[in-house]
């Protein structure tokens, strides 16, 4: 029998991404993919039966409270989804011989840097989103020392809500738009972490035993604005883009002026192949345009 893969979050940008590939690899590992009607994150008893009826080998853990700004007004709901939920589900999976990965955030850091940070490097969430992700990371790997926890930032996908898809729709709509030039990070093309993930079950599979915390982006760091420039220039729209700053922009939730991710863990433990930030949203917008 082939070992059981299971992703959660299936109808997100990660997980969908993740069902796009997964028969690729259909000869390695069966697939399970779950969405919030078959398995509620915030019930606890439906994850434990879960785990005794399907006994899976691995568990990717794709679900997450991501609304960044909703956070601050309702923080308990996005602490029980990202920081008690991922506890519950690291301890079930050392229960259950199962490998944990689960994904959190740039936003753990407060920016107050200028070079990529390491995934030992202090960290200090400005937001309650970054606080229950920082969170579900300590439960995480107190629970379960085999978790693995990659940090990334930026995420777009052809699927889902993100930053190309509403730059794109506003490009379309409108003859200028301004967009935050001193907020600086690395975007990640969902599918490209799709793949590092398949990789690096793989390579648990071989016994590879790494575990902890990692960081995972496209390489390559750039403002908000910059990348805003480059989807206009690559999609061919006629619309100025024109740079603001933080203080032009505010929002509920505090933002980091840096959050740049050194991925030189990931690539030394796993293997995983890191491409530049140009190269992937190439690759996004050629299914959107
Ligand atoms: N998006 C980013 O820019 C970004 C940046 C840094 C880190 N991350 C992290 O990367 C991971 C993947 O992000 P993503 O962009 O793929 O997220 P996403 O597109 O927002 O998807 C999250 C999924 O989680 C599901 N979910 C939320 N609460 C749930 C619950 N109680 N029970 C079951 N499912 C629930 C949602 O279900 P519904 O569809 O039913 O709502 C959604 O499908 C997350 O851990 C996120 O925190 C994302």
């Amino acid at each position: 029998m082939k070992p059981l893969v299971v992703v959660t979050g299936k109808n997100g940008q990660l997980g969908w991404e993740l069902e796009q590939i997964h028969a690729d690899h259909s000869s390695e590992f069966d697939f399970l993919f779950i969405g919030r009607q078959e398995m509620d994150l915030s019930n606890s008893v439906s994850v434990e039966a879960f785990f005794t009826k399907y006994q899976p080998q691995y568990f990717i853990n794709c679900a997450a409270y991501t609304a960044v700004d909703k956070a601050e007004a309702d923080k308990e709901t996005a602490f029980y989804v990202n920081a008690v939920n991922v506890g519950l589900l690291a301890s079930l999976c050392l229960v259950h011989q199962c490998r944990f990965i689960s994904f959190s955030t740039d936003y753990v850091f407060d920016g107050n840097t200028q070079t990529p940070y390491l995934p030992d490097d202090a960290t200090n969430p400005l937001n309650q989103y970054g606080l229950s992700k920082r969170e579900g990371e300590k439960l995480a790997l107190q629970n379960n020392p085999l978790s693995v926890i990659i940090r990334t930032s930026w995420v777009y996908s052809s699927h889902g809500n993100n930053f190309v898809k509403t730059m794109l729709r506003l490009m379309n709509e409108r003859p200028e738009i301004k967009v935050v030039a001193d907020q600086i990070g690395g975007p990640t093309y969902a599918r490209d972490l799709a793949v590092a993930v398949i990789k690096i079950i793989a390579e648990m599979h071989s016994g590879n035993p790494h575990a902890g915390i990692y960081h995972y982006c496209n390489s390559g760091i750039i403002s908000w604005h910059q990348f805003a420039v480059a989807i206009q220039q690559l999609s061919g729209l006629n619309c100025k883009v024109l740079p603001i700053t933080t203080n032009e922009y505010p929002t509920p939730a505090k933002r980091s002026h840096y959050s740049g991710l050194d991925t030189s863990k990931i690539v030394a433990d796993f293997n995983v192949i890191i491409k530049p930030w140009q190269e992937s949203l190439q690759e996004c917008l050629k299914l959107l345009l």
